[in-house]
């Protein structure tokens, strides 16, 4: 199986220097990169924190070009729960399961039985923590079914598994995600646990999770709407996405439990830094175009090399 990792951005030669033997570094279309490896031995779950501006929707969508370049069976749902439709030059792209742009503006024009934006939010994440506990069951049955074999001395086989494909969910604003589903849905559950039920359970059956965010402080009030460290937790991956923006120590130590690991973001546009356990890494995103933005003020010809680099539409 090819190593599975994800690119995040180029590593600034200073950087290199510093710490060229990290274990995030790969030479990515010639360029030493920085990259999350969220197979086994990697961190199954990323978390994106930043300021406003700084740099995490740009990052998911580089996220999701590797994703949706990348061979082999996935299923990837994307909610935009800030209702900005930031995520719509996926549509149609190999392996996308669904975009969901929740709104709860826009659901309260919605005629009567329509299911409404912030509903279908609400299901994605409530299939996403079902399959993944089946996954978990199938994988248990494998396992107590080999044993059951060990009984027949001729027995040679592996466990009878075959691992299923990738399942991805992508939350940007996971605060305005938890506040819509609160409040508007009548079908969500409690958010903040189901999240940290489909990490925990997605751990080992290739069930990803991505959530971005600013950094926020989890009160203990109701209506919070910090991240809670159990679900913190899960997202062994931390990414901030800053840029010259900066992070304050305190969102420094939100995002990295460190409050001085920000210095080290690069402050030009697209500067992030990753952790995952003890090793970091400086990167810088490469820009690109989002290709369907209306408001940018880019020649056609731009836009259409910006869209050039994503796959072929499937449907
Ligand atoms: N890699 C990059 N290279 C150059 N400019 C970038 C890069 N990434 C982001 N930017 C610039 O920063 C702006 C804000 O980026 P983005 O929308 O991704 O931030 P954000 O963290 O998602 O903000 P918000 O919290 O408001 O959603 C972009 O419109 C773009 O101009
Ligand atoms: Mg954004």
């Amino acid at each position: 199986m090819p190593e599975r990792r994800l690119f995040l951005g180029r590593i600034r030669p200073d950087d290199l220097a510093r710490v060229g033997d990290s274990p995030l570094v790969r030479p990515w279309d010639g360029h030493p990169s920085a990259t999350w490896p969220y197979g086994s031995g990697g961190a199954p779950h990323a978390g994106v924190w930043g300021t406003t501006g700084g740099g995490k929707s740009s990052l998911l969508r580089l996220l999701l070009r590797g994703l949706v370049r990348r061979p082999g069976p996935r299923a990837i749902t994307i909610i935009d729960a800030e209702g900005a439709g930031e995520f719509t030059v996926f549509d149609g792209m190999p392996g996308i399961a669904g975009i969901i742009n929740a709104n709860p503006a826009a659901d309260a024009k919605l005629p009567d039985g329509t299911p409404t934006s912030v509903d279908r939010a609400a299901g994605a994440l409530a299939d996403t923590l079902a399959l993944a506990n089946e996954r978990n069951e199938e994988r248990e049955a494998a396992q107590r079914a080999w044993l059951r074999l060990l009984k027949d001395p001729a027995h040679h086989r592996a466990p009878d598994y075959q691992a299923p494909g990738e399942v991805w969910l992508v939350i940007d604003g996971f605060a305005s995600f938890r506040y819509a589903l609160r409040r508007y849905s009548k079908v969500a559950g409690d958010v903040t646990d189901d999240l940290v039920l489909t990490g925990r359970l997605g751990r080992k059956v290739d069930v990803h999770l991505v959530l971005a965010d600013q950094v926020t402080y989890a009160a203990r009030t109701k209506d919070d709407d910090g991240m809670p460290s159990p679900l913190r937790k899960q997202l062994g991956c931390r990414i901030g996405a800053v840029g010259e923006l900066g992070m304050t120590a305190t969102e420094s130590q939100q995002a990295f439990d460190d409050p001085d690991a920000a210095k080290r973001i690069p402050p030009t546009p697209g500067g992030c830094l990753v952790q995952i356990g003890a090793s970091r890494m400086p990167f810088v995103v490469p820009r690109w175009l989002n290709a369907t933005d209306p408001d940018l003020d880019v020649p056609v010809g731009d836009r259409r090399a910006a869209y050039r680099l994503l796959p072929e539409a499937v449907a």
